[in-house]
């Protein structure tokens, strides 16, 4: 079963917060979803997309992580050059977990650090 990883690739950085759609300034889950599309295996069953908005706007980048059946987190604070090997780690733990949930103590620190939301898996649908 294929992870789905979503990565914001709107937020801006603190340091630029505007909103003109002109400014072409760095958009950090840009370079996270670049990083990650050059660095996970092509067997690693990840769905890899980019996302409009994940409602954490304050907090770039931003990832979501989801499966079916599985607890799915919402991510932030994340910088593909310093955290994006401990996300590739986290994203094996949460692969081999079959809820989703990998014990708190073996996250990745940033990980750790930068979960903003869990939420349940959706109901198995019925008929
Ligand atoms: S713009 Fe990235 S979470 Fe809203």
């Amino acid at each position: 079963m294929a992870t789905i990883l979503h990565v914001c690739t709107s937020c801006r950085p603190a340091e630029n917060p505007g909103d003109d759609p002109g400014d072409t300034a760095a958009r950090p889950g840009q370079d996270m979803l670049a990083w990650l599309s050059a660095a996970i295996p092509a067997d690693a069953q990840i769905s890899l997309h980019g996302a409009n908005c994940l409602s954490v706007c304050k907090r770039p980048c931003t990832i979501a992580v989801s499966a079916p059946g599985k607890w799915s987190y919402v991510i932030g604070n994340l910088e593909p050059a310093r955290d994006g090997a401990a996300l590739l780690d986290y994203l094996a733990q949460y692969a081999a977990a079959a809820d989703g949930v990998t014990p708190l103590r073996q996250r990745p620190a940033p990980i750790r650090a930068g979960i903003i939301a869990r939420l349940p898996p959706a109901p198995a649908q019925q008929g």
